[in-house]
């Protein structure tokens, strides 16, 4: 039998704690079903109340406690409190979701992983009908660029007062993060054939391929990583010729989410940008109660992934059993295919737990359900 997989569940603020408690409760059900070899612990914290409690979101070994583990599956983190108590127990935003950032850093999760693609039931935002056929992967560098947290203020308080931010790009992790995007557009396009649909896509000499990857930049105006973003890309992209490559400047990208979505396969971004478009992409694709998204260590095997939903704490709808928990379950289910690397019948349980929530999303289109109830009609799907 393979090796026990651990897992650390980190549920988090807000909504967190509602939606992983979805996620376990399928996590068990499958558990049962295909005598997985899964194990999971809880943790209080990364969290507000932690922090509240001891002055620190996480405890100073945090990291080398989750190390232990396969893989973190992390609710959402953030808690304003309660508008009306002006007393109330506050963080900035930059502290409170730190844990988020460390985490990536600390465990080198080099990869951001944001599937879009417009699922039967779910809420299409966009009137043109061939937004139903949007389905991109869009992959954000998730190690350095605008998130390297380098610079200060200087003369603070003063008129005088200066702000830096540096932004940080090194050749290998771009030459990483474009090839990688390169191997998932392939991936994709072996997918879609061994399931009928072929997609196609020009490439600028006329030809067509199954596949593409989109490289977005700002390299009009931030000319030097741009200008190596764009070297590296076509250095690498000489590798896979059997995908067609595009560029786009991320404004120009933004514009063409929205007007031709359909036409993007898999997308690769900066940090920051990658951020920004995955929350439009969320929306193109039904909205972030349904987006999933996971930060991965392909090449360290001895560094958990973080699998967290692309939505926030939703404080205003925290503790009232209204947060919708599809986006954690995608995220769940992603989980397991990433285990499904060293054990087969994880991602098979993946694959089941993928098409459950799908299927639980297409017959229950826009109806109003509370989070368990959505979490347990998933579970009896995947005991039927
Ligand atoms: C995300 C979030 C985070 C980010 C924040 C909370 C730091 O917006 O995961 O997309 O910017 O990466
Ligand atoms: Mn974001």
């Amino acid at each position: 039998m393979a090796q026990t997989t651990r897992i650390a569940v980190t549920p988090g603020d807000g909504i967190g704690p509602e939606v992983v408690g979805e996620a376990i409760r399928c996590l068990e059900t499958l558990r049962t079903k295909h005598n997985l070899n899964l194990e999971w612990d809880q943790f209080p914290w990364p969290s507000h109340a932690w922090h509240q409690e001891h002055g620190e979101s996480m405890p100073e070994d945090a990291l080398a406690q989750l190390k232990a583990y396969d893989a973190i599956l992390l609710g959402a983190l953030g808690d304003p409190g309660p508008l009306n108590d002006p007393d109330r127990y506050l963080l900035t935003d930059s502290v409170s979701l730190a844990p988020l950032l460390e985490m990536r850093k600390g465990f080198d999760q080099w990869v951001c992983e944001r599937p879009a693609r417009l699922l039967p039931g779910a809420r299409q935002y966009l009137a043109d009908e061939r937004a139903k056929d949007i389905d991109m992967l869009v992959i954000r560098e998730n190690s350095e660029g605008e998130y390297v947290s380098q610079g200060g203020r200087l003369r603070k308080g003063t008129e005088d007062e200066i702000a830096t931010q540096m932004e940080v790009f090194t050749r290998k992790a771009t030459n990483r993060i474009i090839r990688y995007g390169f191997e998932q557009a392939r991936a994709r396009a072996a997918d879609r054939s061994t399931e009928g649909r072929i997609r196609e896509f020009r490439t600028l000499n006329g030809n067509t391929c199954e596949s593409q990857v989109c490289l977005i930049t700002k390299r009009n105006a931030l000319r030097y990583w741009g200008d190596m973003y764009t070297e590296a890309f076509e250095e690498i992209s000489k590798e896979y010729p059997d995908v067609a490559t595009h560029h786009e400047l991320v404004d120009a990208a933004c514009m063409k989410f929205v007007q031709v979505p359909w036409a993007f396969d898999v997308v690769v971004a900066s940090n920051l940008q990658g951020d920004i478009l995955t929350d439009l992409a969320a929306v193109l694709s039904g909205g972030m109660g349904v987006a999933p998204s996971c930060n991965l260590n392909p090449t360290d095997p001895d560094m958990p992934s973080m699998f967290e939903p692309t939505h926030g704490s939703a404080p205003d709808i925290a503790g009232q059993g209204l947060a919708d928990p599809t986006a954690m379950l995608f995220t769940a289910a992603r989980m397991l295919e990433w285990f499904g690397r060293k054990d087969p019948v994880m991602a098979t349980a993946g694959k089941e737990l993928f098409g459950a929530v799908a299927a639980d999303l297409a017959e229950n289109a826009g109806a109003r359900r509370g989070t368990q109830e959505i979490g347990e009609a998933i579970c009896q799907r995947l005991s039927a």
